[in-house]
């Protein structure tokens, strides 16, 4: 990436968890057509898991998410360890008041501030010209948007539209956890 930046390519970049969907696609194919280059990073992040949450479990197959940010045409996957995010002696976090205290973060205590550290490091690692995020996490969407501000970190924060199937579910990697019977009520949220 360092390569790319000094021959003057412009850098998208398109965080995600892996488990990649088509809601994904949306995000890496809108990169692909703004930006020279493409980096999909994939990272489950323990620090945005609560202690009863779904941090061991949640859906993980690299093998599949590599191929498809290559039938997608991004131009690399970074996928670091644990220790390379948060190697044994960083203490520090983001946290963004207010934005990462309501809503789901006052269920979710920790969420927003683990997204916040995350993707904070993986702008200032990446120095990318944009990055891409669903709408479908608004909020998320809104505290990286007021975290990168306050950091004067210079990465375009865009915000794509939601992808949802064909009865009107919103893709998800965690979809996945659904029973049959939670599937097919699923979709009365959206309406
Ligand atoms: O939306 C996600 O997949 C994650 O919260 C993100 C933005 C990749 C940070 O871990």
């Amino acid at each position: 990436m360092d390569e790319w930046r000094r021959s003057g390519l412009s850098l998208g970049l398109v965080p995600t968890m892996g488990a990649l969907h088509k809601g994904h696609l949306s995000l890496v194919k809108r990169s692909v057509a703004e930006n020279d280059r493409t980096c999909v990073t994939l990272f489950v992040n323990p620090k945005q898991f609560g202690q009863s949450e779904d941090f061991e479990v949640y859906p993980r197959d690299e093998n599949a998410d590599s191929q498809a940010v290559q039938a997608w045409r991004a131009d690399i996957l970074f996928a670091p360890d644990l220790d390379e995010m948060y190697p044994a002696a960083a203490v520090t976090s983001v946290s963004v008041p207010g934005l990462g205290d309501v809503l789901e973060g006052e269920f979710r205590a920790g969420l927003f501030t683990g997204v916040a550290t995350i993707v904070s490091k993986l702008l200032i690692q990446s120095m990318a010209d944009r990055a891409y995020f669903g709408e479908k996490d608004y909020q998320q969407l809104r505290v990286i948007k007021q975290m990168a501000a306050d950091l004067d970190i210079p990465t375009e924060i865009i915000g794509c539209p939601i992808v949802r199937d064909d009865d009107g579910l919103a893709l998800s990697s965690r979809n996945s956890y659904l029973t049959l019977e939670e599937r097919a009520i699923a979709p009365a949220l959206h309406s």
